[in-house]
């Protein structure tokens, strides 16, 4: 679907849809309609249940002798209360109304509201946000859908003073639904097409976009020690990958020479990178210790960790950020096999630490424990966050509203929170401490891949801590949020890809320069 922006003029034919503030206020391109239509607007608010209130929209079909082949009245709630996220959410109503209902373009008119302290360019362009989020669809795999099945929506035409402004903001926004949708492509695509391989070659077409990567194979991480990562696709077919990006968008292209190493030297606290790590277990069979059949489908998005740390340097390099990012994803099948890992299985780490896999289906802290390592070690980087779908746990303590949080810094663990706030990606922060690292405690080996039984998700977390020294670090449990069962306002139903917008934030929030 194209967005486009224009002066805010009311079309005489066609698709047209119009804000109603609760109470039935009419805004002033309502009003302008109403008086148009002799009081049509007025007349099927009366004559329905809509009041404005926002997540209400009403549909008038036709109306009247005029031209216009639908009006879409779409409810904005308390001019209080208009901000950035409701206007997202706006965006994504207005597209589920109108997209399927033959109509290939519609026109919006955003209109400066009194007591809102939003200008009509920023909600235009929050409100193509969240139209365009909303308007994903995973589609390749349905070759013989009928035309008239599919969505007809072409083209929506955003009206608003300053359309030129709203056109500029829009475009840093543009690029970070391409990260998202990139990451809910990733998610959606089946094991058979989506494995280590075939991943690391989606993440490679991000050099495209200025984004530095680097491909391990098996020997290269067995040279490395990685002990932990490689026991993980052990019994699988498909060889295992570690893949390294790096958007160095912080560094000062053009600066060469002494000047440019005192600038470097002088910033040198600024140029430590910002980590990402990814669990991108690209299907999860549980391994020998297998898991039951019954879902086992939705192991295929076991990677969305890595997903998310690939949409979100796509998103970064995408609208140029001015900040130095690593994202570095270990992409692994878990499969059972006569090669297999066994539970009971003693495993080196490339950190040295010994672990006992007394559960192979415990794989994704493996995984981690040797990405976050090697990422810490070579890249020393400022903060380290990971994203993994990495315990069923967390499912049963946030449900899928809210990812797990956990982290070594407070500082680090407020800015992810109020970034996730902003973008309308909520997290919850969880405990550590060491009552719950004793539960990792193995007879054998430095520590066991499974806790005792309580709190799955905050032990799973307490391995991790082991991987990462003295870095700042932050942990985000998706494994609830990764995936969808239900349309929601910016979501269509599917892979989410939740963590682009909350860490392209985080990053616009505190990292980066100018
Ligand atoms: N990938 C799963 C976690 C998961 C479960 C993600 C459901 C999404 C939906 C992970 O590898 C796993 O199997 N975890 C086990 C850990 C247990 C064996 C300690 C779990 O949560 O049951
Ligand atoms: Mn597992
Ligand atoms: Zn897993």
């Amino acid at each position: 679907m194209k967005i486009a922006f224009s002066a805010p003029s009311l079309p005489e034919r066609g698709v047209l849809v119009v804000g109603v503030l609760d109470d039935r206020e009419l805004t002033a391109s309502a009003e302008q309609l109403d008086a148009r239509m002799n009081g049509g607007i007025v007349r099927a608010m009366e004559a329905s249940r809509f009041r404005g209130r926002k997540d209400q929209v009403l549909a008038l079909v036709a109306p009247g002798d005029g031209g216009l082949d639908r009006v879409l009245l779409v409810g904005l709630g308390k001019a209080g209360d208009i901000d950035a996220l409701r206007m997202q959410a706006v965006g994504g109503k207005i597209h589920a109304a109108l997209a399927n209902q033959g109509h290939k373009a519609a026109t919006v008119v955003v209109d400066a509201v009194d007591g809102c302290s939003t200008a009509p360019a920023e909600m235009a362009a929050e409100l193509a946000l969240g139209a365009r989020l909303r308007s994903y669809r995973f589609g390749k795999y349905m070759t013989r859908q009928k035309d008239e099945d599919k969505p007809s929506l072409r083209t929506l035409t955003i009206g608003c003073d300053g359309a030129g402004e709203a056109r500029k903001l829009f475009g840093p926004r543009q690029k970070v639904a391409d990260g998202v949708f990139f990451t809910r492509d990733l998610v959606s695509e089946p094991a058979n097409v989506i494995y280590p391989e075939s991943l690391a070659a989606e993440a490679k077409t991000l050099a495209d976009l200025g984004v530095k990567i680097e491909v391990l194979g098996e020997d290269k991480m067995k040279k490395l020690g990685m002990g932990a990562l490689l026991a993980v696709g052990h019994g699988s077919a498909r060889e295992t990958q570690l893949v390294v990006m790096q958007w160095n968008g912080a560094a000062k292209p053009g600066a060469k020479g002494a000047k440019a190493k005192k600038a470097k030297k002088d910033a040198a606290g600024d140029e430590a990178p910002l980590a990402f790590v990814g669990k991108g277990v690209t299907f999860d069979t549980g391994g020998i210790s297998i898991k039951p059949s019954a879902g086992m489908e939705d192991m295929k998005w076991d990677m969305a960790g890595s997903g998310v740390v690939i949409g979100l340097m796509k998103a970064l390099a995408g609208r140029k950020a001015k900040v130095n990012a690593v994202g570095i994803v270990g992409l692994v099948e878990n499969m059972p096999s006569g090669r297999a890992q066994r539970p009971g299985d003693i495993v080196t780490s490339m950190s040295g630490q010994t672990i006992e896999v007394l559960n192979t289906d415990a794989e994704g802290r493996l995984v981690l424990a040797d990405a976050l390592w090697y990422c810490k070690e070579r890249f020393k980087p400022r903060a380290m966050i990971d994203l993994a779908t990495l315990t069923g746990a967390i499912i049963i303590s946030l449900g899928d509203e809210k990812a797990g949080l956990f982290s070594n810094d407070d500082g680090l663990a407020e800015r992810i929170a109020a970034a996730g706030a902003d973008v309308g990606e909520a997290v919850w922060r969880m405990p550590l401490g060491e009552a719950y690292d004793k539960a990792i405690k193995s007879e054998i080996a430095d520590m066991k891949n499974i806790g005792n039984r309580g709190a799955g998700s905050i032990t799973a977390a307490q391995f991790l801590k082991r991987f990462v020294g003295d870095t700042p670090w932050a942990h985000l449990d998706i494994a609830g949020v990764a995936w969808s069962k239900k349309d929601r306002d910016v979501v269509p139903k599917g892979g989410t890809g939740f963590g682009v917008r909350l860490l392209d934030r985080l990053v616009a929030n505190y990292y980066e320069k100018g």
